[in-house]
């Protein structure tokens, strides 16, 4: 095996420093060690396929990188199938119910009731990028870290290729039968195919955007908090016992150097005031904070030739209702097991409809998205929006069926 010994470090290349004789020929070459690429590589070692993962950062890097802390039902169910859920079960917190704060007034919807009991798990992300990892190694998978220059060709013959630079400044090629093509919204893998061969439904400009805080202090509560204030939304995030994920609405196109930490502290006891016995406690900042953008794109189909896309290679979500980690981990299982059936069974039917399954699953969790973001965001300038703002919170509160949609939506479909 190349590639990384299981703590990470690069392995010497056969044959000492020199240069590669002849390209690397494997089964599948995976982009991208995010949750995408993982799955999507685990589901096809486990199944003896041989897979190598080209990564572009360091190994500590991915196992150490803050980004979501929330799965939903269906993204835990995937690694259970996959018995990738043994971290989650032990140090994951199960999560029920989310609290709404309108006009300093709070009510928790106990959303989990309305839906058999799914919930989600509370667990930060780079601790299941830690274990898939793991996992992947155990399986016998090669993964290269820190590599660099990663370009993709032949993408329409049957032994598409990738050409890399490894973490020591090997120049390296591989071939191999498909590409999954998993490295975010800003990878190589959809830049490389034809704009024409590609749509893309997006939602133009949206006027807000979420200012992201990360913070080093316990929460100040045991569920997520969905404040909704005359200043703009705010919402208290859980991720662990030390750390907060908080959020605020500014507008789209806000320079987060114009949010030092007193502002932001400031700004989120105010939108999350609420006229009963609550603090909020305050914390250091655990990295600079920045500016996420609320706007949604679609790239179909998700195949080109050899190549398939998968997670946010092929799509952004915005990060409301928690579902862009969830559907990165289902498009990984979708695709591993697809490619299992062309390779092992010369069965490509899965994968010509790979695309058509992950796009319905990702556009019902856009909705999802949509929905919670309309009920949440204010709009400062428009007291028409504002007042169908008042109804939606207040049918929430009220109406068991507006709960049960809310709920519906909240947990599926992943
Ligand atoms: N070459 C190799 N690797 C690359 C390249 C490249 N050119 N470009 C990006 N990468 C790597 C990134 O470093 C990252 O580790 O691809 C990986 C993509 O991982 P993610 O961005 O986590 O994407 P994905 O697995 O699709 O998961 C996305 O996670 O945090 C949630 O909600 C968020 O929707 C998002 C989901």
């Amino acid at each position: 095996m190349t590639g990384s010994s299981p703590d990470g470090r690069p392995l010497p290349s056969p044959g000492g420093s020199g240069r590669q004789s002849g390209p690397q020929v494997t089964d599948v070459i995976v982009i991208g060690a995010g949750v995408a690429g993982l799955v999507t590589a685990v589901v096809l070692a486990r199944q003896g396929i041989d897979t190598l993962v080209l990564e572009r950062a360091s190994r500590a890097d991915v196992e150490s990188r803050s980004r979501a802390g929330l799965l939903g039902p269906g993204a835990v169910e995937v690694l259970e199938r996959h018995g990738l859920a043994e971290g989650l079960r032990a140090a994951g917190a199960p999560h029920r119910n989310c609290e709404f704060r309108h006009r300093r007034q709070a009510f928790v919807v106990e959303y989990a009731q309305y839906v058999d009991g799914r919930h989600h798990m509370v667990y930060p992300q780079q601790k299941l990028v830690a274990d898939l990892v793991l996992a992947y190694l155990a399986a016998g998978g090669t993964i290269e870290f820190s590599v660099r220059d990663v370009t993709l060709d032949g993408l329409t013959s049957d032994r598409p290729t990738v050409a890399f630079v490894t973490a020591n400044g090997e120049g390296r090629t591989a071939k191999s039968r498909f590409i999954a093509g998993c490295d975010g919204h800003h990878g190589v893998s959809r830049a490389s195919i034809p704009w024409e061969a590609l749509r893309c439904t997006q939602q133009y400009e949206s006027p807000w955007a979420w200012l992201a805080v990360l913070a080093g202090v316990a929460p100040s509560t045991d569920k997520i908090i969905y404040g909704v204030s005359p200043q703009g939304f705010a919402g208290h995030m859980l991720r662990d016992h030390q750390t907060s994920r908080f959020y605020l609405q500014v507008e789209a196109g806000t320079d987060a150097a114009q949010w030092p930490a007193d502002r932001i502290w400031e700004e989120l006891q105010a939108r999350l005031a609420v006229d009963e016995d609550w603090e909020l406690a305050e914390g250091p900042l655990l990295e600079p904070p920045s500016v996420v953008a609320m706007d949604s794109a679609f790239y179909e189909p998700m195949r080109f030739g050899r190549l398939l896309l998968a997670g946010d290679a092929s799509r952004r979500v915005p990060p409301a209702a928690a579902k862009g980690a969830g559907l990165a981990i289902a498009d990984g299982e979708t695709l591993g097991l697809a490619v299992a059936a062309a390779l092992h069974d010369l069965d490509e039917r899965p994968l010509d409809a790979y695309s058509d399954v992950c796009q319905r699953r990702a556009w019902l969790s856009q909705e999802a998205s949509t929905k919670l973001l309309h009920m949440v965001h204010v709009e400062f300038s428009d007291p028409f929006a504002q007042r169908l703002q008042d109804v939606r919170l207040d049918r929430l509160r009220t109406s068991p069926a507006a709960a049960a949609d809310f709920a519906e939506h909240y947990v599926s479909p992943v």
